[in-house]
């Protein structure tokens, strides 16, 4: 596994591979890996000859009162980890290296980025597309990994990649879970014993929603309420939103007919944790 912090670098690496007439797959990340990382890297090594894990923490997705500066990393055991799924080229640019002085273009994907997380983190989305746009034109991978746990992130890029015409592959991946429940993410890392306890309410509430939706419950606002009613219950838990959505819009549904999305963004202690569900009406 090589490892490189230059974009031109990259480029040459990348440019001898496909030479030789090789598939690239790409899992960008923002590093301090955890089995939902290492299961789109694994599912990229499936299908591709050479994969590419990108480790940036992109400060353009991160507002004034984000964690910007406390975000974990450990990128020798990030390393060490992507070399055991058999990664071939970890790319760890630099701030300068990715927005040199005087960068006056940004990638901005209106309406999807308007609710759920684009309401309360002004500006993140057009961090993520920027840059995953500038990745994507860097690496030029036939295919990129998402996981499906940042649902509007996955759905902002397919939706960039079909409006700009890219012709890279997006793959969305589940979301991968500890034995409790709680889904993988590095800002657990963030939680005391305490909080991390607290932090199940997101996986309980999501099951909640499943469970009230398979017994009739297709009002989309009321099963948001009953939802949100289940989460207050939780002291630790203070909620950002609770959404009830359509799987692609992402606007509100009133009214659930086959399938929606059930969004959660819930601040536990220091950590601002999201999850979401498929809620799927039977029969
Ligand atoms: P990061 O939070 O490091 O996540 C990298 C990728 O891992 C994303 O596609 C994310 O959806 C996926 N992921 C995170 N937790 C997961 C889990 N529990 N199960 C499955 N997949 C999971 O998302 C970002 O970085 C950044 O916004 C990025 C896309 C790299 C742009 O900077």
């Amino acid at each position: 596994m090589k490892t490189v912090r230059t974009i031109a670098e990259t480029r040459d690496f990348l440019h001898r591979a496909r030479a030789g007439g090789k598939t690239v797959g790409l899992v960008p990340t923002m590093g301090y890996f955890h089995e939902g990382h290492l299961s789109l890297m694994r599912r990229a090594r499936r299908d591709n000859d050479v994969v590419v894990v990108s480790i940036f923490v992109n400060p353009t997705q991160f507002g004034p009162d984000d964690d910007l500066g406390s975000y974990p990393r450990d990128f020798e055991r990030d390393a060490k980890t992507a070399e055991q799924v058999g990664v071939d080229l970890i790319f760890n640019p630099s701030v300068e290296e990715m927005y040199p002085e005087a960068c006056s273009s940004y990638v901005e994907v209106e309406r999807l980025t308007e609710g759920l997380c684009g309401a309360s983190r002004t500006g993140h989305f057009r961090g993520v597309a920027t840059v995953v746009l500038k990745l994507f034109n860097i690496i030029h991978a036939d295919r990129a990994y998402f996981g499906r746990k940042d649902y509007q992130q996955l759905k902002v890029i397919e939706r960039m990649v079909r409006d700009l015409n890219l012709t890279v592959e997006i793959v969305g991946m589940p979301t991968v879970r500890e034995a409790d429940g709680l889904a993988m993410s590095s800002r657990n890392a963030y939680l005391s014993p305490e909080e991390r306890r607290a932090a199940l309410v997101l996986h309980r509430a999501l099951g909640f929603g499943q469970k009230l939706l398979k017994e009739g419950l297709a009002s989309g606002s009321r099963l948001r309420e009953e939802v949100e009613r289940l989460i207050r219950r939780e002291p630790l838990a203070s909620i950002d939103y609770v959404a009830v959505v359509d799987t692609e819009t992402l606007e509100p549904l009133d009214e659930i007919e086959d399938q929606a999305v059930l969004a959660l963004a819930v601040r536990i202690g220091p950590a601002r944790l999201i999850d979401t569900a498929l809620l799927e009406r039977p029969g």
